[in-house]
Order: C-alpha cells, then structure tokens, then sequence
C-alpha cells in the first residue's frame, strides 16, 4: 500500500486560539466546509472498573462552555462504564483535513430538561428506535427487535415520551489534543492541559 504524504496544513502556535473550545469550534466548522462524511462523528472511550477500555462512536450533538453533549441509552455497555469509572476520552479523524483531536475528561449526565428538549426534535421514528432497543443487551433475532418496535408503536403513536433510561451525557474536559499531518510524518501536535486557572499550552513530539 502506497504511503500517504501529509500536505494540506501546519499547526503554529500562533494561529491557535487561546480557549481550546474555540479552536475546537473553527476546526468543526473547517470539517463542516470541507464536507466531511459525518463530521460531528466521534469515538468515544470508556473504561470498566477493571480498567478494560472500549471505544464506538457517536455523534457530537452539543457543545456549551462546559464540555461536550452526546445522547445514548444509560444502560448500554457505555452507560454502565461512565457510571463505573466517570472517565472517557472523544477522538474525531477528519481525513480530507488531514486532523485528528483527542479530548479527554470525566462525563457526567445532562439534566432531564436538556434531555427531554433534545428527544423532543428528533423524529417519531428515532424516538421509537430508542425507546424499544435495549440496546447492547441480547436478543433473539431481528424480528423479535421489531416486535418490541411495534409494541411501542402500538402504546404510543405519534409521539414517544423520554425513557428515563436515555439520554445525555457531557464529557467536562481536561485535555485537548489537536493534531495537524506533516511532511515527512513530522506532525505537529498541540495540547492544552487545564490548570486551575486557564490553559497550559505545550507542544508534544509526534
Ligand atoms: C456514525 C455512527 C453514529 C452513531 N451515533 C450514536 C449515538 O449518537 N448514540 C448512541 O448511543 N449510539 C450511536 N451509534 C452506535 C454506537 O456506535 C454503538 O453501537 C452503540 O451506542 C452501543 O454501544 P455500547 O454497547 O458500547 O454502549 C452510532 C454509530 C455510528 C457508526
């Protein structure tokens, strides 16, 4: 396979801004222009009691000045490893941009109110999905998936109410990473760790 050269940018320390969610926001806002597949999708990690990690992703669906908003049933696999462990870490790869950023920090839920007024935009057929899929529990087959969709169609039509069991979560960070690709594979790679007060800014070797 034909190695792939890194041109399209470079990363100074100048050209950052000097609140990480901004410079989060301007290279959002680049992946959003460049059309990138999905570019609000993320991996997210999540760690067990026992320190095993897991990683999927899901889509970026917020961003305050507190952290970072995604939606997702409380009880899957994720649900149960925030509630254990508090830690995760968010990567988005936008290729076309040749960037990668890596955030880390402690989730925590948002507030029903948040929740219910995200659940509330989003179609009746995504409600449905929701509320009827247990999801990372086992099933029978597909059709007995689609049993439990009709059952919530049945007692619910037109629209679905909130299961308190879905939801959002913010993840509240303390360390960004943002990764721009170089000639040569000499990457640059920029950080902000929090401190008390503000931003550290530091460069790492790529
Ligand atoms: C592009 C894409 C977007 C996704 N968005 C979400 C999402 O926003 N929330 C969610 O719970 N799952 C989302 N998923 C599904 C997750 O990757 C994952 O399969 C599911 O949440 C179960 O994960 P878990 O068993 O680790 O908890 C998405 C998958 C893909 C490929």
């Amino acid at each position: 396979m034909d190695r792939y050269e890194y041109t399209r940018n470079n990363l100074n320390s100048q050209d950052l801004l000097k609140n990480p969610f901004d410079q989060f926001a301007r290279w959002l806002q680049e992946a959003i222009s460049e059309k990138v597949v999905e570019p609000t999708a993320m991996c997210l990690s999540t760690v067990d009691a026992e320190g095993h990690p897991s990683s999927r992703i899901v889509l970026l669906r917020g961003q305050d000045e507190l952290g970072f908003i995604f939606f997702t049933n409380y009880l899957s696999r994720k649900g149960s490893e925030i509630e254990a462990t508090h830690h995760g870490c968010l990567n988005f790869w936008w290729g076309a941009l040749e960037r990668q950023i890596r955030i880390e920090g402690t989730l925590e839920k948002v507030s029903d109110d948040e929740s219910d007024e995200y659940w509330n935009t989003r179609p009746y057929e995504s409600q449905v999905a929701s509320a009827a899929s247990p999801q990372s529990r086992e099933i029978r087959s597909r059709e007995s998936l689609q049993a439990l969709v009709e059952e919530v169609q049945r007692q619910h039509p037109g629209h679905v109410d909130r299961p308190k069991t879905w939801g959002g979560y913010r993840l509240l960070p303390d360390y960004f990473e943002f990764w721009q690709g170089g000639p040569a594979r000499l990457h640059d790679r920029i950080v902000f760790l929090k401190l008390v007060a503000g931003w550290q800014i530091k460069r790492l070797a790529p």
